[in-house]
């Protein structure tokens, strides 16, 4: 069913916001190898990865019922997280506010009756709350730490074994 509407410049918007979110986490990334944890860094480009990947599935929807995606402007970062746990309180209010356009976007499609949509929504809707699960776990993790700079290292080895990411120093 062709989208149309309300909807379908909704989920432009979205697209927008998860670029947005990229570029949030490609910074929070640079912010942690100033700070000489490029395992930490890695998860955030990881992160930035991913993030694309939602804005792909989102523009695919669009381009899959007719519409025609258009990138919105996006503001520059202009905060630079000083710490560890800046970096991760910045990750989950960008979640959070990801998670509420997410929410706004399911209740436009089910006003519209727009069925198609649904699967997709729902498969935001489940990602966003794992999304936000995780950064709240390495939040509490975090504040365990504290001024511990082995544990913080500790943390940074860990993370840096996620898959997808990448060490700044080792790409070409
Ligand atoms: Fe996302
Ligand atoms: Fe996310």
């Amino acid at each position: 069913m062709e989208i149309k509407g309300k909807l379908a410049s909704a989920i432009n918007t979205q697209i927008t916001l998860e670029q947005h979110s990229a570029l949030a986490y490609e910074q929070l990334s640079y912010d942690m190898e100033a700070l000489d944890l490029p395992g930490i860094a890695s998860w955030f480009r990881a992160q930035a990865e991913e993030e694309r990947v939602h804005a792909a599935k989102f523009a695919q929807h669009l381009l899959d019922r007719g519409g025609r995606p258009q990138l919105e402007k996006i503001d520059a970062m202009t905060e630079q997280a000083e710490t560890v746990l800046e970096a991760f309180e910045a990750s989950l209010a960008q979640e959070k506010r990801v998670s509420d356009a997410i929410r706004d976007l399911y209740r436009i499609a089910t006003s519209e009756g727009d069925i198609d949509s649904l699967p997709l929504l729902h498969w935001f809707i489940d990602e966003q709350l794992e999304e936000e699960a995780s950064v709240n776990e390495i939040i509490g993790r975090v504040k365990l730490i504290g001024d511990d700079g082995a544990g913080l290292l500790k943390l940074d080895q860990e993370l840096g074994s996620r898959p997808g990411g990448t060490n700044l120093a080792e790409a070409e």
